[in-house]
């Protein structure tokens, strides 16, 4: 099985670590190479990689979007959010996904059986690529009622464009959710703010949370971020950014290879990785 993924930078990235794990655990022979590509010359370098024989690969930043110029096919959701993560390659023909959301969701899903009713208040903070992909999730997964609050809100409309299913989804003030914290059962937070090296920083107080609501945040490093540990003291449920990290990976390779794999012990292996870095 030969795997990759392109971006750049990826130097970095944890997914070699990560697939090399899941090759392992499937008991599938294969590799998974880093292809650094430069934006300057995209469709070129993409005309290489055709020839490299990969059976599938993950989209990075900044190629998340541009890569869809390239494929055959692609997935219904990865089409509504407008990106793909993840390609499959068969016969030639390159099929596109995006595991982001459904990463998220389904590890969401196993940690709290009880998000599944979609009446739940839900707030994402943040408007980019992992908001995005997020709500798109949501709402493909029938939940209502998603409210979004951004520092800049220009950048929600843009956002929601596409939407017509929720019931409601009003866009807020970053100032306003704070204030309106005990409002929502699940409160996902998925900008970079605290992430490492500033670890300090918090991207809303959670003076007025509810015990017992969900935070979520999609930060890994640190493995708990300011965010979330406020969120603990206060008597809040939390879901870490790793736990996402995980299930999109795994997502992608049960796309690539058809394996099932335990997702509870590669958790473990993963934090454990995590917390040595
Ligand atoms: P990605 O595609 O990886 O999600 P992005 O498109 O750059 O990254 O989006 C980053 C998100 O983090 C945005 O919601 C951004 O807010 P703006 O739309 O107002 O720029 C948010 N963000 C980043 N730094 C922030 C900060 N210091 N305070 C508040 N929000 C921040």
């Amino acid at each position: 099985m030969k795997l990759g993924l392109i971006g750049n930078p990826i130097k970095h990235s944890l997914s070699p670590w990560i697939h090399n794990q899941l090759l392992q655990q499937a008991n599938i022979s294969g590799e998974y190479n880093l292809y650094e590509l430069e934006p300057g010359s995209f469709t070129e370098q993409v005309e290489l990689l055709r020839k490299e024989g990969l059976n599938g690969f993950n989209v990075t930043v900044p190629f998340k979007q541009k890569i869809m110029m390239e494929l055959d096919d692609v997935d219904t959701q990865a089409e509504l959010i407008g990106a793909v993560n993840t390609v499959k390659v068969e016969n030639g023909q390159w099929t596109g996904f995006n595991t982001d959301g459904k990463g998220f969701l389904n590890s969401l899903k196993v940690k709290y059986p009880d998000i599944s009713s979609s009446d739940i208040n839900i707030l994402i903070l943040g408007a980019g690529g992992a908001a995005k992909g997020i709500f798109y999730t949501l709402v493909h997964a029938g939940f209502e009622n998603i409210d979004i609050a951004n520092r800049t809100s220009a950048r929600v409309k843009e956002m929601t464009k596409g939407n017509d299913k929720t019931k409601r989804s009003g866009i807020l003030s970053l100032a306003e959710a704070e204030n309106h914290v005990a409002d929502y059962d699940l409160i996902i937070q998925t900008t970079t703010v605290g992430m490492k090296p500033h670890t300090e920083q918090q991207i809303i107080s959670l003076e007025n949370i509810r015990e017992g609501t969900i935070v979520s945040d999609i930060v890994y490093q640190p493995l708990m971020t300011a965010f979330l540990k406020e969120a603990s003291e206060k008597g809040a449920r939390i879901h870490q950014g790793h736990e996402m990290l995980l299930y999109q990976a795994v997502y992608a390779f049960e796309i690539w290879t058809g394996a099932s794999l335990d997702e509870q012990g590669l958790l473990e292996t993963l934090e454990a990785h995590l917390k040595g870095a």
